[in-house]
């Protein structure tokens, strides 16, 4: 049985980031341990809603914010915080050499059903030690993450991550509460027939978009000439895993719905770390057409069309998408 621990001591990383892993990991056990208690715990419901004894609630998405802001705080590698749930990025240990960037609770609107929701997590260099990070010090590429993951809490609580050029995958035993080694070196099909949108939208679409999830629908009868299925855990964490197990193509995609907005997902603590895991896995990831890997953030709050997956299908988008624009 291989544990995180002896993964990352033998995987020649630097200390520093294996040390910053550590800590993101261990406050995801916690926040699976409050996940496990659900309503018992007090923590369902709004922040700002008083629980039957009268005390303030914090709903969970704030609570796993502030225990993932306050471990790394307390992290002498890392030099900054940027969440979902912070307008700014917070400066953590000036001579720390990396940034780390966390989606807290990703999927949040699925804690009060019991159903999966997760955390991901970017982690960044640190080019200006010394010195107090600042928002700018974030905005860097997605081909510059040093590591990324996600911890979902399902079923059983798992851990995908990516260093080194490699992905793995581990699985948190209830019983020591440490991370086992489930897989290695982890690979999807470039083909699938399984996808996963939210297709409540799709008058917001695009018309290749439109045209694309048409095709599949028409399954058999139609021009790919067999059937396809949906899958939707309406939590990112949730169908990206999925992906990594099984293949299969995820995609939010740009839509109309909300005026000025690319699209639902952001680019640095969600669609980043994804992508990294997903090309790293041998899958695709575009924000239709162009790498997301690619994309020189302007914001760290950065909205971006997402198209994830099998890399024959997400090749097929791109292809209709560069199509169209040529008409
Ligand atoms: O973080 C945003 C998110 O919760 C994703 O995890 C998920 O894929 C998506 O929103 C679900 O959106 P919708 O509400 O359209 O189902
Ligand atoms: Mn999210």
């Amino acid at each position: 049985m291989t544990t995180l621990a002896h993964y990352l001591n033998t995987n020649a990383n630097s200390p520093a980031l294996n040390d910053v892993i550590t800590t993101v990991t261990g406050v995801g056990k916690t926040i699976s341990q409050l996940l496990r208690k659900g309503a018992l715990a007090d923590i369902l419901g709004e922040a700002g809603n008083q629980n039957v004894q009268g005390e303030e609630q914090k709903k969970l998405d704030v609570l796993a914010n502030d225990l993932l802001l306050d471990a790394l705080a307390k992290n002498t590698h890392c030099a900054g915080v940027a969440s979902e749930e912070l307008d700014d990025a917070t400066p953590a240990n000036a001579d720390g050499s990396l940034l780390v960037l966390f989606d807290p609770l990703d999927g949040s609107s699925n804690i009060d059903i019991n159903m999966a929701v997760g955390t991901i997590f970017s982690i960044l260099p640190y080019q200006r030690q010394g010195q107090l990070s600042e928002n700018s010090d974030f905005l860097q590429a997605g081909n510059q993450q040093l590591a990324a993951g996600y911890l979902l809490y399902g079923t059983s609580t798992v851990l995908a991550l990516t260093i080194a050029n490699n992905v793995v995958m581990f699985s948190l035993d209830p019983d020591t509460n440490d991370y086992i080694l489930i897989e290695d070196n982890v690979q999807i099909d470039a083909d699938t027939s399984e996808y996963a949108i939210n297709a409540s939208n799709y008058r917001y679409w695009r018309a290749p978009m439109q045209q694309y999830i048409d095709e599949l629908i028409a399954g058999e009868a139609g021009v790919r000439g067999r059937d396809f299925n949906t899958r939707w855990v309406a939590a990112m964490v949730g169908d990206v895993h999925r992906i990594l197990c099984r293949g299969g193509l995820f995609t939010y995609p740009f839509d109309t719905k909300y005026a000025n907005k690319a699209g639902k997902l952001r680019l640095m603590y969600e669609a980043n770390p994804m992508s990294l895991l997903i090309e790293r896995a041998g899958g695709g990831a575009t924000d239709a057409v162009n790498r997301i890997l690619d994309i020189e953030p302007t914001d760290i709050h950065q909205r971006v069309p997402v198209v994830l997956g099998s890399k024959n299908e997400v090749a097929y988008i791109k292809d209709l998408h560069v199509k169209h624009a040529g008409q």
